[in-house]
């Protein structure tokens, strides 16, 4: 009785993946765009940017330009990049410090905290309330040294959001982990072909020499956790050692690879159908000199496993773009991860025509 054969595992079809439409139309980037990427908490900077007050970082979100600064009271804030006067951009695109924010149009300026401090040479006005006139505020949240910025006001808090991956990493010491270095990419892609990429271990055999040098691809899984809407990746080193990582995929874009070292982190603008841009940042516990070539090695490692991924999936996008190709089928053995990732894009887009939009801005 004690020699039964193992029971063969069996799995279940899978279906389609979604129509390559899905890939290229602007109409479902705007879907998208207010569903998903405007509903979701995005990750925007690493503190260690915005060390003092003053110090800002200001980009660009699901279309939306914001600035995220320091107060005078240490708080790490996130506003519209927006002037109330006439909608001039604040500061620039970038990194910077600013005692205040001051409009290059008209000279409005604002105190870190969004209040309005002059409306310069206006005139008088009795209708023109400055405590009405204060900055565009933004749900901005950190966790861990990562600053999470949310466009729709009514969001979850950012921990909430995180869900279970915020218990499983709460050993691994991100805040103490120190920025080394990032790599940005901008590629015509779609981000759900880069997220398609990303949750599978089908490919990595074939695309990935490297990586299977020393992970365990047959051990590979990734668990697609519905409800809290993240996949637990999971990927044993080939030395038989206890897995030092934890990784996780945060729909709709955050990779998190947490290490008993480091860090690697990454997430994706979507800049339009087919185009996105990938930031990936590298984080050490150790940034001593000392220790520079083993982190330059693991970083250029890395690099290059997602450069493989980039050249393969540059190439679907632009047969996605073609029309010739409309659905293909899912692997039932390898590929529950993008059927559960396809779920999660065809829940926000039919949220969407339901009606639901972002609320942008308070009261
Ligand atoms: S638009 Fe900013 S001061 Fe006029
Ligand atoms: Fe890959």
């Amino acid at each position: 009785m004690n020699d039964l054969p193992a029971r063969p595992r069996v799995f279940a079809p899978l279906g389609e993946t979604l129509p390559a439409s899905w890939y290229a139309d602007p109409g479902v980037f705007v879907k998208e765009r207010a569903a998903i990427f405007a509903r979701h908490w995005q990750l925007f900077a690493h503190e260690s940017r915005l060390p003092a007050p003053g110090d800002y970082v200001a980009g660009v979100l699901a279309g939306y330009p914001i600035v995220v600064i320091r107060g005078r009271d240490g708080q790490v804030r996130g506003f519209h990049n927006v002037c109330r006067h006439r909608a001039a951009q604040l500061v620039p695109d970038g990194v910077g410090h600013a005692k205040s924010l001051v409009c290059p149009y008209h000279g409005w300026s604002y105190d870190g905290d969004g209040r309005l401090i002059k409306a310069r040479d206006f005139g008088e006005d009795p209708g023109l309330d400055p405590a009405a006139m204060g900055l565009f505020a933004l749900r901005t949240e950190t966790w861990k040294g990562l600053v999470f910025v949310c466009i729709d006001r009514n969001a979850p808090s950012l921990v909430d959001w995180l869900g279970p991956i915020a218990v499983m990493a709460r050993d691994y010491p991100l805040e103490k982990y120190r920025f080394y270095r990032d790599k940005i990419r901008e590629v015509d892609v779609d981000w759900k072909a880069y997220g398609d990429n990303y949750l599978e271990g089908y490919h990595l055999e074939l695309m990935h020499p490297a990586l299977c040098a020393a992970i365990d691809v047959d051990r590979y899984t990734i668990d697609v956790h519905d409800r809290h809407e993240f996949f637990h990746l999971y990927g044993p080193r080939r030395d038989g050692g206890l897995t030092q990582g934890l990784y996780f995929y945060r729909f709709p874009v955050l990779m998190l690879n947490l290490y008993d070292w480091g860090a690697s982190i990454a997430t994706i603008d979507a800049l339009g159908p087919g185009r996105m841009r990938h930031t990936n940042w590298y984080l050490f516990e150790d940034l001593s000199p000392e220790g520079k070539a083993e982190r330059d090695r693991i970083v250029e490692w890395a690099i290059e496993i997602v450069s493989e991924d980039i050249a393969i999936v540059t190439g679907v996008q632009r047969n996605l773009n073609t029309g010739v190709y409309d659905r293909g089928r899912l692997s039932p053995k390898h590929e529950h991860g993008l059927k559960g990732f396809h779920d999660m894009v065809r829940r926000g887009v039919a949220e969407y025509d339901s009606g639901w939009r972002p609320t942008v801005r308070a009261g």
